[in-house]
């Protein structure tokens, strides 16, 4: 590759110690990924996506191996120089979307901005125009218990873009919507690779939005078994 990778993997491993042993979840993983590339991870339940997403963004230490962004280790990176790379460059919408319950739609996406140092008013002008774009304009006010499972989806999308991330890092971000919303939000989500350029990493089971990417990675049992440009 003449390029330098965006993220380059290195023989990772992670293994997780629980009271029946030892567990190998990934296995000696190796892999490059360009800025601007589209990639599905596929793989059956308990395969190691979830870990693997979680080790790339920075969540989840390997136990051995390596990942580097454009060349520089994750893993030297440490408490607060991590937790500033990885909200100012990654956008992580998680399995299970862990919108914060006690705070409305529009303040849990608001809140990376917040973090970040985004002067309030601001803050709210710019969640709020995300939130109408992913449909929820008339549920701005909703906490995450009063919406459903779709809605939530959609705060968590709208969360994890609202920073305009260089890499979208998502754990099936379209597994409660139905056809017609998971189509709008990859919509928003191809715009975004348009426009700006976003990298993104989608896990998912649904084979036509893998397809729709440029590359599908399949893991299984911890091991990369296949790597397709489409
Ligand atoms: N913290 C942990 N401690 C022990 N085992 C774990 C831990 N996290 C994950 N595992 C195990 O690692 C394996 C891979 O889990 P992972 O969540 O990465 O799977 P997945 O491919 O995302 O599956 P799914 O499609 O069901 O979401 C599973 O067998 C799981 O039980
Ligand atoms: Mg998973």
């Amino acid at each position: 590759m003449t390029e330098q990778a965006m993220i380059e993997i290195r023989d990772l491993d992670k293994r997780f110690n629980t009271d029946s042993g030892e567990i190998e979840v990934l296995r000696g993983i190796n892999l490059q990924i360009c800025a601007g590339e589209r990639v599905a991870v596929v793989g059956t339940s308990g395969a190691g996506k979830t870990t693997l997403m979680h080790t790339i963004g920075g969540l989840d230490q390997p136990t051995a191996g390596e990942i580097l962004f454009e060349g520089q280790s994750i893993f030297d990176l440490r408490g607060a120089t991590l937790d500033a790379f990885r909200n100012r460059t990654i956008g992580f919408i998680f399995q299970f979307h862990q919108l914060l319950p006690e705070f409305t739609a529009l303040e849990n996406v608001m809140m990376p901005l917040l973090i970040g140092g985004v002067a309030r008013q601001q803050a709210k002008q710019k969640a709020s125009a995300l939130l109408q774009e992913v449909g929820l304009g008339p549920r701005l006010t909703h906490k995450p218990g009063a919406l459903s499972g779709g809605e939530q989806q959609r705060v968590a999308i709208a969360r994890a873009l609202v920073r305009e991330p260089r890499l979208l890092l998502a754990d099936e971000p379209t597994g409660n919507l139905d056809s017609r919303t998971s189509d709008e939000i990859l919509a928003l989500i191809n715009e975004m690779h348009r426009t700006r350029g976003l990298t993104m990493i989608i896990v998912t089971h649904n084979n036509r939005l893998a397809e729709s990417l440029d590359r599908v990675l399949r893991i299984e049992d911890g091991r990369l078994v296949d790597d397709i440009l489409n």
